[in-house]
């Protein structure tokens, strides 16, 4: 257990030693830092449960607290908000165990099996600032996950059988009618033809066939029927549409690895859909889908609904298959191979509705018991300074590409570094760069809308991932000058910056558990801004490498390091490189 729920408990042992029960004990960090560091709030609540005057309560919890060595300045305020600090030889002792093993400061949870979807990039479709966010709070999930004793994985997902690849592909139709994929006398190898079409070409081709398809009926129409075609396998349609899912899936691939996003499992929908048959006879058995002009569907309201819940769309009345079933198919997919406790949906807020349908039918088809939890992770929308969508300049919709090559342009300029050559300055342009987007968006609560503003999230100063970046790795160069011969230990330290730094360290398995409550990263977010701010104070004030005082000059190393390795796991867990220098 981290040292502050030790002491948290330890406390509530004292506040029982002194007459009193308390179910949670209410201690927290003091906003009077001038009357302590910590503050009980319990004697007022306890008041009213014994009939007594909370002052009187105070007293006799002080008394008790008197007792132990390891608080400090123990004060009643007000009506009895008690008070106190810690003793510093207590706070050496938590700083040497965390010197050894950050891992004594995190409380780990008990093991579960998690898969987190938080890819649904679309093949054939560029990767654009919609999928940003899915990306990087669902890789943060998944890293702090991990981090805390969960088993999380992720699944990217894709979107690889629906409508835009009929839409694709009635296009190249189109423009290549000769390629042999077109032809059914072929009696050939399609995986020996050479397909003359790039990624480029797939992203040009896309909004092309969208655009008309929207206005040319019978373009749409042509394009179900290959989409069809598609999802049955007919042969040289269905060959081609392999060929343009690994071309696209390599970018794709290229594009998340970019913004250091992982995933373990890079299952399509059409993947999934191999689930399909079994899952639909389940719902035969069941006697689960109902006739509605010519679709089949699943009721799937609720006696206590507050407004109507839509049936789900199981089989649309053109015989394909709803967006609706391919989840239901993948769950019954994940629940198979993997056996999750639970699954988790990082996708945006539009698609909230879709996934209240889906997770209230799979529990109707039994493909998940009541054990599992299916929860949905919504999140707002990053928007430009119109208060829409992020665009480029022209009004185009922003690739991620794009994003990120503008980002790059920015934080290139900032890096002025003289003894860094063009090459590394690329590398190291790339890593400010997306520590710059990827703080940017994690900082805000997850639900919220916020305003992309590249010269401000980009800059050294302030609470953006370039000033993370900076002060750790000047952390690094510290430790590295430093060179400490002797073991590394605290024993004595000065003053209140060093305090700041220390109470904020205690901290930290609070920040965690906050952050994995709530599922959003902004608490950690703030909490490395903060930590990183104290030490920056810290340091500002102190020669610490000329430092004469050798026990003092060893405990401010110590220190350092301590904040340099939870900096590093931190960044870690959003996603973030540190680069050598910059
Ligand atoms: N490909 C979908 C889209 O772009 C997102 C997929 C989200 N995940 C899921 N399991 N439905 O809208």
């Amino acid at each position: 257990m981290s040292i502050i729920k030790d002491l948290e408990k330890d406390i509530q042992n004292i506040v029982k030693k002194a007459g009193y029960e308390v179910n949670k004990l209410s201690m927290e960090p003091s906003n009077r830092r001038d009357l302590g560091e910590y503050q009980l709030n319990d004697a007022m609540q306890l008041a009213k449960t014994y009939h007594d005057n909370p002052r009187t309560i105070a007293e006799k919890i002080v008394r008790e607290l008197s007792k132990d060595k390891r608080l400090e300045n123990i004060n009643i305020a007000g009506p009895g908000f008690i008070n106190f600090s810690l003793q510093l030889d207590y706070c050496y002792d938590f700083l040497n165990k965390m010197e050894k093993d950050l891992f004594v400061n995190i409380d780990k949870k008990e093991k579960k099996k998690i898969v987190i979807d938080y890819g649904g990039a679309n093949v054939a479709k560029a990767l654009h600032v919609g999928h940003l966010r899915s990306a990087n709070i669902g890789e943060a999930l998944k890293r702090l996950s991990n981090t805390m004793g969960y088993e999380a994985i992720g699944d990217a997902h894709l979107g690889d059988f629906g409508r835009p690849l009929g839409l694709v592909i009635k296009e190249i139709k189109d423009e290549y009618p000769n390629l042999p994929y077109f032809d059914s006398n072929y009696k050939g190898d399609y995986s020996e033809v050479k397909l003359p079409i790039t990624n480029e070409d797939l992203e040009r081709i896309y909004p092309l066939a969208s655009n008309k398809s929207k206005e040319d009926e019978q373009y749409l129409e042509e394009s179900r029927t290959i989409t069809t075609k598609i999802q049955q396998k007919e042969r040289g349609y269905y060959d081609l549409w392999k060929k343009i899912v690994e071309i696209s899936k390599e970018d794709i691939k290229k594009t998340y690895s970019k913004l250091i996003v992982n995933f373990e499992i890079w299952n399509g929908e059409s993947d999934e859909m191999e689930y399909f048959d079994e899952l639909y006879k389940i719902c035969q058995d069941k006697k689960i889908l109902q006739n509605s002009e010519g679709a089949q569907i699943i009721d799937i309201s609720k006696e206590d609904d507050k407004s109507p819940m839509p049936p789900l769309l199981f089989i649309k009345s053109n015989n394909s298959v709803s967006y609706e079933t391919t989840d239901l198919a993948t769950i019954l997919e994940r629940v198979k191979n993997y056996k999750p406790d639970e699954i988790w949906y990082v996708v945006d807020a539009r698609q909230e509705l879709h996934f209240e349908q889906v997770f209230r039918a799979s529990k109707i088809i039994g493909i998940v018991d009541d054990n599992t939890k299916l929860e949905y992770i919504g999140f707002g929308t990053m928007n430009g300074q119109d208060g829409k969508p992020f665009k480029t300049r022209d009004g185009g919709i922003m690739t991620l590409k794009n994003l990120i090559e503008l980002v790059n342009n920015e934080t290139k300029k900032k890096i002025t570094n003289e003894s860094i050559n063009e090459e590394e300055k690329e590398s190291i342009s790339n890593d400010v760069a997306i520590a710059t987007i990827k703080y940017a968006d994690l900082l805000p609560f997850r639900n919220t809308d916020y305003v992309f503003e590249i010269e401000k999230f980009s800059d050294l100063e302030g609470k953006t991932g370039p000033y993370l970046l900076y002060s750790t790795i000047r952390m690094k160069s510290l430790l590295n000058k430093a060179n400490l011969k002797t073991s590394k230990k605290v024993t004595k330290l000065l003053g209140e910056k060093e305090k700041d730094i220390i109470l904020t360290l205690l901290n930290l398995p609070l920040t965690l558990d906050k952050a994995l409550e709530t599922k959003s990263l902004n608490e950690i977010a703030e909490y490395i801004f903060k930590l990183t701010s104290l030490y920056n104070k810290f340091y500002a004030e102190n020669r610490i490498l000329t430092e004469k005082d050798e026990q003092l000059r060893n405990s401010w190393i110590t220190l350092t390091e301590i904040v340099y390795k939870l900096n590093s796991l931190l960044l870690d867990i959003l996603g973030i490189t540190i680069p050598n220098k910059m």
